[in-house]
């Protein structure tokens, strides 16, 4: 027997801003199968996940939805487990990377970097919102592709013409944030010096990746690697870079050591030792699923930053491909994926675990969810051969036996037959290669259905004397039905739970040599129903509906975003009444040495005369046009002392800020002094 392994075992961690689509389902039900197979077998594992939670992205959408970063990802962390829980995937704990752990372990990491020099700092030139203030990142930049003319392209490449390209080279580019012509604008960026792991990588990835993958990713290196840019400026969501004012770790510095972080919480809540898991000379194995998407950050970025600071590598990392769907690429812009949630509505999670397994194996291939082949193959699989077995031979042993099952199988090769395929199925789990399993198993199945098929029970039933006969045939193909649930567990859990609960005994990898003979077993009740045609159209029109929706949510959002400031909340007539609000004339307009927004007003507000620092100087560049102008003044706000002097007041102006601000008017008539109600 192979001792017992502990294994670390993790998904990637998905994005806090958006939902679970049956795209990331590929890897976690992938995962999650292993996982099951690794527990099943006697390993001692440890799964976890969590919700990528920083970035842009996240702090716009809360932005959008008028709720706090940590409101949204909140929301989306149960609607992810949620999700994840209807499809059975067993993690043993699901985190956020925005938590104390996470930032303790990226604090960490970074200043053990730092400290050994592998930190270096540089100015960068990029695009920046005036509008917003913020720097924008690529796809938060559209405009017209240099190459082929396309408008409303991203800012690093074109979907029209695939042209890859700098967001600089975009035509009339603009800020997808504020609708805003972006500026080109300085700013100090922290850097992880990458080149200086240049051979410990180029020699690791041959460790943890399978051959013709690490061959292929030679062209890194052969092209070079380069510095990475792991800060980013305010406004940002995420954590504060120790021994600095405003600069934030970029999200994918974090996000990898989230895989940490949720090991941590674990950790924690069970007594083990963490730290046992993560020290450089771990003993534990440490292994990660990912999409090929994201092979450059895990292979690369997140072993450098780990070997830099000290502590363990990942032994393993299991790579996959995209999903497409009717032979087409899923694709959130085009609307063309299906929730996670929204095929539970309609289909069986286990459904899907099955036909994913049918088609995966340890290659980064893509899979096709074809629908029509889907619905065939799990109607003729699970339905037609699988539970069948059972449920043509269950009902004999319940009538005519009393629920018990004959005292040995009507041939002996019984045994042989489902032990002979035992290793050839765990060394195929073992090596993630879930279509040969799939294929083995069908084949028992076969076997099993062309012996129910040869016997005829249903013909044996009828005849005399022949009831010893039916019971061995019913009893041999409720073994064989044991076996193929017991190898398809990892598989078909809840299948397995309820085929479990249907033959009263456990399956276990085990009891697989252990036949039930003179054992009772339970009434049959319908295991797992046919897939029909019209769940799965239901599926696709609420997907269609989905994507309605998402739609008007971004409209919504974009329209927020690009032109209005979201609603402040209600006030009373009372509230309003507090604001004392007067017409005033601008006497004196004057520039404000030292100060980069203010321009310094002297109001006539008919009964006084008042002093106000306004931030208005981009906008009224000539500030000598403003004088004789009237405006409306806040005339009962507290003066503020600014470093250039009092403000008693403040001139009402709408606007986002920057040049982008107007000064309010009153109509011709209006005396200083007059209240606005
Ligand atoms: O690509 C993504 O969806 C990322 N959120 C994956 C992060 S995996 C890990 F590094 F956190
Ligand atoms: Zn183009």
């Amino acid at each position: 027997m192979t001792p017992k392994r502990s294994i670390f075992v993790t998904s990637a961690l998905p994005y806090a801003n958006g939902p679970i689509h049956l795209g990331h389902m590929l890897e976690h039900i992938q995962s999650d199968i292993f996982v099951r197979y690794l527990r099943a077998k006697g390993d001692d594992v440890i799964y976890v996940c969590a919700d990528d939670c920083h970035g842009t992205p996240v702090m716009l959408k809360a932005a959008a939805q008028n709720i706090t970063p940590e409101q949204l990802i909140e929301q989306v962390g149960i609607e992810h487990k949620a999700d994840f829980d209807g499809f059975f995937i067993s993690y043993d704990n699901y985190h956020k990377t925005h938590c104390n752990e996470n930032n303790e372990l990226s604090c960490d990491i970074y200043k053990k970097l730092y400290d050994k020099g592998y930190i270096v700092t540089k100015t960068i030139s990029q695009l920046y919102d005036p509008v917003k203030n913020m720097f924008l990142p690529d796809r938060f930049v559209k405009g017209t592709c240099p190459k082929c003319g396309a408008a409303d392209q991203y800012g690093d490449n074109c979907e029209v013409c695939s042209a890859t390209y700098n967001p600089t080279d975009l035509k009339d580019a603009y800020s997808t944030v504020s609708g805003a012509k972006p500026i080109l604008k300085d700013s100090l960026h922290y850097f992880f010096d990458l080149p200086k792991f240049n051979d410990f990588l180029q020699s690791y990835i041959k460790d943890v990746l399978p051959q013709e993958m690490s061959n292929k990713l030679q062209e890194w290196f052969d092209q070079g690697l380069k510095q990475w840019d792991i800060s980013r400026d305010a406004p940002y969501f995420g954590f504060k870079i120790p021994n600095t004012e405003d600069k934030y770790f970029y999200v994918w510095l974090d996000a990898p050591v989230g895989y940490f972080a949720s090991l941590k919480n674990y950790c924690a809540k069970h007594n083990i030792d963490f730290d046992s898991y993560i020290k450089k000379d771990s003993d534990k194995l440490m292994y990660h699923f990912i999409g090929k998407d994201i092979l450059y950050f895990h292979s690369l970025f997140w072993p450098a930053t780990l070997k830099g600071a000290d502590y363990r590598l990942p032994n393993k990392i299991f790579v996959h491909g995209y999903v497409t769907v009717n032979g087409a690429k899923m694709s959130k812009s085009k609307g063309t994926f299906i929730q996670a949630k929204t095929y539970l509505k309609h289909l069986k999670p286990e459904c899907l675990r099955y036909y994913f397994a049918s088609k995966l194996n340890s290659q980064a291939v893509d899979l096709d969810l074809s629908l029509d082949d889907f619905m065939a193959k799990v109607n003729s699989d699970i339905v037609g051969k699988i539970v069948n077995l059972a449920s043509r031979t269950a009902s004999f042993i319940t009538k005519k036996f009393d629920g018990i099952l004959a005292d040995k199988a009507l041939d002996d090769n019984m045994m042989e037959d489902i032990l002979s395929i035992k290793q050839i199925v765990l060394d195929a789990y073992e090596n993630r290669n879930y279509q040969e399993v799939i294929k083995q198993v069908l084949a028992l199945a076969d076997k099993a259905n062309r012996f129910v098929d040869n016997n005829a029970p249903w013909v044996i039933a009828k005849q005399e004397g022949q009831e010893q006969k039916l019971q061995m045939i019913c009893t041999q193909a409720l073994n064989y039905f044991k076996a193929i649930i017991t190898y398809l567990s990892p598989v078909l859990p809840k299948l397995s739970e309820d085929s479990a609960e249907f033959l009263n005994t456990e399956l276990s990898f085990d009891n697989l040599d252990k036949p039930l003979f003179k054992h009772k077993i339970n009434k049959f009740k319908p295991l797992f129903a046919r897939i029909e045609k019209e769940q799965i159209e239901a599926m696709i029109a609420d997907s269609k509906q989905d994507l309605q929706q998402a739609k008007a949510q971004n409209t919504v959002q974009e329209t927020k975003t690009s032109e209005y400031e979201p609603l402040a909340s209600e006030i009373t007539i009372d509230d309003f009444a507090k604001l004392d609000l007067r017409v005033a004339t601008i006497i004196e307009a004057k520039q404000v040495e030292g100060a980069k927004k203010l321009l310094q007003l002297t109001l006539d507000l008919g009964f006084e005369q008042r002093q106000v620092f306004a931030g208005i100087k981009e906008a009224y560049k000539d500030e000598q046009s403003l004088v004789g102008r009237q405006v409306i003044c806040v005339a009962n706000l507290k003066p503020r002392q600014m470093k250039f002097g009092l403000s008693s007041g403040m001139v009402m102006a709408a606007g986002p800020g920057g040049s982008e601000i107007f000064l309010l008017n009153v109509d011709s008539g209006a005396k200083n002094g007059m209240r606005v109600h």
